[in-house]
């Protein structure tokens, strides 16, 4: 046996659902480019996709926009545990607790079907979707109500800034936030994979991927690559070499399959960054990301990956920090659905070796 640490390059499992494609620089999601869709299409049909397996037509489409509508009540009951949590606590620990809880408010938790998984999957990504636009309204004291005149992604910004979104506001969130839908076997992802395999619920599947999701080496990472954009173009290249300097890693850059170039969802999001500082008149954001891409490439060999310029733009939007993750978290939901139900189709559980590096054959100590 050899052994390969943190399975870089082992093919883990088979999917139908996505691969990054490092060749042509290009994520395939069902036979589709991600950049298309981030760029063209909206949330709702890429989730129809992935669980799916097809886009939907105008018909199909407009009943599951319905149905996702139907699906974004939250019981009084999970937002009174939510309250009883300790109000300084991450949001992400917040969120996981309340989509634990959720599981027992599920009539159908324990039904492992294939329509009742896509039935379970709709309904999780509506009601994180619903939880996440609301988890600091809670806290302020009031939740606010989803308009059915709203994508779900509009409709998760508005109740974040607490104010009507301009329409390229909302465009360029939820292009963000299809970006961040789907990729293959990230951590979480085969986190996700690995507790399906045990044919458990798919509620206790995507907490075990929430809680691997917040680690800074994953999705926490976007809430750490806002720390460079405080400062103006020198005081962020400060920044960077003097952490270089001390072996620290730059959060958003580097990326264990994008190895030669950037994350072909990280230039989308510099298009929309160039954008949104157009708009607001003020290219500071921009000068400092591009500045931070050039020293990165020429001391390290690393690029950017979708949190680095995900960063700036959430900031511009007017997002709190805390609730990067979250939202990370609200778009991937549909991602590990994807996959719970995939590998609860055609199961194998996941039972890997180790190589045990111990002692063999120790004499256990008398004890008299
Ligand atoms: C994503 C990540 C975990 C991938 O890591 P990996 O495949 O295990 O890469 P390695 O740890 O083998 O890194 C190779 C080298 O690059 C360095 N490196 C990797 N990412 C770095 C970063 N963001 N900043 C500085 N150096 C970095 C490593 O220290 C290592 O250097 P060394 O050979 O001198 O020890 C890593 O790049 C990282 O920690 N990035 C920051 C977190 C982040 O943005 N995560 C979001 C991913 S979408």
């Amino acid at each position: 046996l050899s052994y390969v640490p943190g399975l870089e390059n082992i093919p883990a499992a088979e999917t139908y659902i996505s691969t990054i494609d490092t060749d042509v620089g290009k994520i395939w999601i069902r036979g589709f480019s991600l950049e298309d869709l981030a760029l063209q299409s909206t949330y709702e049909e890429v989730l129809y996709l992935l669980i799916h397996g097809t886009l939907p037509d105008f018909e199909t489409l407009s009943s599951f926009r319905r149905n996702i509508y139907d699906e974004w009540h939250v019981p009084q009951e999970i937002w009174d545990i939510v309250n009883m949590l300790p109000r300084d606590i991450h949001p992400m620990d917040i969120l996981r607790t309340a989509i634990s809880a959720l599981a027992g408010f599920d009539r159908e938790l324990d039904d492992p079907s294939h329509e009742a998984n896509i039935r379970k999957a709709v309904r999780l990504v509506a009601k994180t979707g619903f939880l996440v636009g609301n988890l600091e309204n809670m806290a302020k004291g009031g939740i606010r109500v989803f308009s059915r005149d709203l994508s779900h992604a509009a409709n998760i910004l508005q109740a974040i800034i607490e104010r009507p979104a301009q329409n390229w506001e909302a465009r360029a969130f939820e292009t963000a936030f299809i970006l961040y839908v789907e990729h293959e076997l990230a951590a979480s992802t085969f986190a996700s994979r690995v507790i399906a395999s045990t044919m458990t619920d798919i509620y206790g599947a995507v907490c075990g991927a929430i809680s691997a999701l917040k680690g800074p080496l994953h999705g926490g990472a976007n809430e750490k690559a806002l720390e460079v954009f405080q400062y103006d173009v020198a005081g962020a290249e400060r920044f960077v070499r003097e952490r270089l300097a001390a072996r620290e890693r730059i959060m958003g850059f580097g990326h264990r399959v994008y190895r030669r170039g950037i994350d072909p969802r990280a230039q989308v999001m510099k298009d929309i960054l160039a954008e949104l500082c157009r708009r607001h008149g003020d290219d500071r954001l921009y000068r400092v990301a591009v500045r931070v891409e050039e020293i990165m490439a020429a001391e390290k060999g690393l690029y950017p990956n979708l949190d680095f310029y995900v960063a700036p733009v959430y900031k511009l939007l007017g997002i709190p920090v805390k609730l990067f993750t979250p939202i990370f978290a609200a778009s991937r939901m549909a991602g590990w659905c994807a996959h719970v139900i995939e590998q609860q189709l055609a199961n194998r559980l996941f039972r890997p070796r180790a190589i045990y590096r111990g002692a063999r054959g120790s004499s256990y100590p008398s004890r008299n």
